[in-house]
């Protein structure tokens, strides 16, 4: 089964690219079906599956999320809206549901709620699925957009999608069929040897660092609107130290104390202890 001397599989992750404008149509719901069964039959830690999927394909929802994460409208013309989250609620009110209470009270251990070791691994998990889904939609010739804005804004989108306390929203995808016609080229990408490397870590001297990011900065130019001087400011004032990530920064700040002051026992729970 080789086409141009690779096999198919390998021509959806050599050719896979963000994609922003869709074909105007909706998916089919054997598509739909496929993304969902590709995300789930990803890896998770201890076969937990810690982490659940939205799918969104309400105009008014799309549209409020086109605004919400970093106002980027191509979200609400997106034919299927897919958020990722990480969530350990759903096996806490497990938990909660076989007496895990009453059994630690019985063994004098602490009940303890997840912590932030916990929230990373339900991290991993969402976002494993999350590419699986990406590569199970190439696989079919729908193309995707992961959307990190969806950090943003927690209250927001904690009351848009009704979330509790121990379920975050790690990422968001847009998908939709490619628009006939050509295909954009693969993004470069920085060279391996700056990537991968062998048995130890390697920290980039300043030299390496200014030939690694060669191709990106000739691109530059001094007259732009933020007063910068070289690539790398550009880049900072772009990115890390831009409005959105301060917002970011911000709302994750508030979604991580919420997820450590939820009270590991609900109130009707916490009396009949007591
Ligand atoms: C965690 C994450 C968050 C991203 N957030 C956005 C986003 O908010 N808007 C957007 O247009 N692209 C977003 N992207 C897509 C990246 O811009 C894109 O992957 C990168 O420029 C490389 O291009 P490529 O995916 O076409 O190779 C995100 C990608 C990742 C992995």
């Amino acid at each position: 089964m080789k086409e141009n001397g690779a096999r198919p599989s390998e021509k959806w992750l050599r050719e896979r690219i963000s994609l922003r404008r869709f074909a105007d149509r909706p998916l089919n719901r054997e598509d739909v079906d496929w993304i969902v069964e590709g995300a789930m039959r990803a890896p998770t830690a201890g076969n937990m599956m810690l982490y659940s999927i939205i799918l969104i394909t309400d105009p008014a929802k799309k549209q409020v999320l086109s605004e919400t994460c970093d106002h980027q409208p191509f979200i609400a013309k997106a034919p299927l809206v897919a958020v990722f989250l990480a969530d350990y609620q759903r096996w806490f009110d497990y938990y909660r549901n076989s007496g895990v209470d009453a059994y630690c009270l019985e063994r004098g251990l602490e009940f303890r709620g997840p912590d932030e070791a916990d929230l990373l691994l339900a991290c991993s998990d969402a976002l494993i699925a999350a590419q699986n889904a990406v590569i199970a939609a190439e696989s079919r010739g729908i193309g995707s957009c992961y959307i990190g804005d969806i950090m943003e804004n927690y209250e927001r989108h904690r009351e848009l999608l009704d979330l509790p306390a121990w379920v975050f929203p790690l990422a968001m995808l847009c998908f939709g069929y490619y628009p006939e016609g050509e295909r954009p080229a693969p993004r470069p990408r920085f060279d391996r040897k700056y990537i991968a490397f062998a048995e130890q870590y390697q920290r980039l001297s300043p030299e390496e660092l200014d030939e690694m990011l060669a191709g990106r900065a000739a691109a530059f130019s001094p007259s732009n609107p933020y007063g910068v001087h070289n690539y790398g400011q550009w880049m900072y004032a772009q990115k890390t130290g831009a409005q959105f990530s301060a917002e970011m920064a911000r709302s994750v700040r508030a979604a991580l104390k919420n997820w450590r002051g939820e009270p590991i026992l609900p109130k009707p729970f916490s009396k009949r202890l007591g």
